[in-house]
């Protein structure tokens, strides 16, 4: 398979354009040591993971503080979600602006999306989704999914085919999270680019406002890249805009769009902000999460080509089991009586960073925190009890799956009118 992915070391997010046009999101470039994000690889050289304060700095983002967190409960008049509440989701673009306008009756729509390179999704990719999908009932917007299978096919060695049914396999997970059918529409770019002129129309639009030297420093593209892949993330910014969707918002350009997704996708909507006030729009907001760490270690993020490394949402009981009790990272001590005397290492152990994403009990998760730190808590019986949280929690999603027929995925993935009101 012919590897084209841009290399971390050729990428250069955060770098200003070179030929003179400042992005105005931009952060600083990374520098030797720093964490490398960006939507191709993932890697710290900390155990704790990515320093995900120093991020927010490089990308000129802002953090989720209490005080956010706060005004989403007074707003929505409901308990803010677990990765609220726990820094899951940890920095966004203008939100506050978002909760003004919806404190004065102004709705907005909410845009996320996948690349679907195969067909099981892992356990992180869940996180944008689960998310979105309490966004979208406390705030009753409408949401559209972008199922990227053009990119996929432009970055992997896969047929056109393949690709889109890799998106079809993985819209009926999505779906499996629980979407109201009536809110949601899902997309294959592959269709719904030739089905909607007004959204090719944004395509060209926002193509015409970025330079290849612009997309070159955002993306690390080189020479050699296939054109494909330099146009491509006028593709990925289009959904930011209503105009695309003529048949959810009609005639509106102007109602604005929050985006969830994990903090590698920000450079796309970095130079999405950039060019929207260009072409007349507004910039869409964001609100980024932290990633969900490969089994090994949190110095990489969960990924679906390293099977090791991922639990999938396909995994038998048993595999998950195995995976967790063979590969899961320890930040227990090597001896139980070491254990016992000296504790272990929370911050480290990635059964209890599972756990701080899926455990809805704030006061259990302190518990195990507490009792894991003391030793009272062996790294045995920390396993287990993410065996026992993640083995019913997978089932349940296997079942809704199973449940969601193709006459339903069509529904979702139909151009159509949705429940609105602005
Ligand atoms: P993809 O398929 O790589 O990822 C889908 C979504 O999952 C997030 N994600 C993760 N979140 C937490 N922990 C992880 N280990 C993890 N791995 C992936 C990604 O940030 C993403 O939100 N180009 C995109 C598809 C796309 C998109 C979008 C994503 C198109 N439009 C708008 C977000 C928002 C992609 O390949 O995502």
């Amino acid at each position: 398979m012919t590897d084209m992915r841009v290399s971390g070391q050729d990428y250069k997010a955060g770098c200003p354009p070179v030929d003179g046009e400042m992005l105005e999101d931009h952060g600083a470039a990374p520098e030797d040591g720093d964490d490398q994000v960006d939507p191709w690889s993932v890697s710290s050289s900390s155990a704790k993971g990515v320093d995900y304060d120093k991020l927010i700095v490089r990308f000129g983002s802002s953090k989720i503080d209490q005080e956010l967190v706060d005004r989403i409960a007074r707003v929505t008049g409901k308990t803010p979600h677990r990765f609220l509440r726990r820094g899951v989701f940890f920095s966004h673009r203008d939100m506050h602006q978002i909760l003004d306008a919806f404190e004065k009756q102004k709705s907005f729509y909410l845009y996320t999306g996948r690349g679907p390179s195969s067909e099981a999704m892992h356990v992180g990719h869940l996180i944008p989704f689960i998310f979105t999908k309490w966004l979208q009932d406390v705030f009753d917007v409408p949401l559209v999914i972008q199922m990227t299978d053009d990119e996929k096919y432009l970055w992997k060695d896969l047929s056109l085919d393949e690709c889109h049914r890799y998106a079809v396999e993985n819209a009926r997970d999505i779906i499996a999270c629980g979407f109201d059918v009536n809110k949601t529409f899902i997309f294959s770019d592959l269709d719904y680019m030739g089905a909607s002129p007004a959204f090719y129309r944004n395509v060209v639009k926002v193509q015409k406002h970025v330079t290849f030297n612009q997309v070159k420093g955002i993306f690390g593209f080189t020479d050699s890249d296939c054109i494909g892949k330099i146009s491509f993330p006028a593709i990925q910014a289009a959904p930011s805009f209503s105009s695309s969707f003529p048949q959810i918002f009609g005639e509106r350009t102007d109602v604005q769009c929050l985006i969830p997704c994990a903090i590698d996708q920000d450079p796309y909507f970095r130079m999405t902000r950039d060019v929207a006030p260009r072409i007349g729009y507004p910039k869409p907001a964001l609100l980024h999460s932290t990633f969900f760490p490969a089994l090994q270690g949190a110095q990489t993020k969960m990924s679906a080509s390293e099977a090791n490394s991922s639990i999938f949402l396909t995994d038998s009981a048993k595999q998950i089991k195995n995976k967790i009790n063979k590969h899961a990272f320890s930040g227990g001590k090597d001896t139980v009586e070491e254990h016992r005397k000296c504790g272990g290492n929370p911050d480290m152990d990635v059964s209890f960073m599972y756990l701080s994403f899926f455990l809805e009990d704030d006061d259990q998760l302190e518990k195990i925190r507490q009792d894991y730190s003391s030793g009272a808590l062996l790294t045995g019986e920390l396993k287990k009890c993410l065996i026992e949280t993640l083995q019913p929690m997978i089932a349940a999603h296997q079942e809704r799956r199973r449940l969601v027929t193709d006459e339903i995925v069509q529904q979702f993935m139909s151009p159509r009118k949705l429940h609105f009101n602005c």
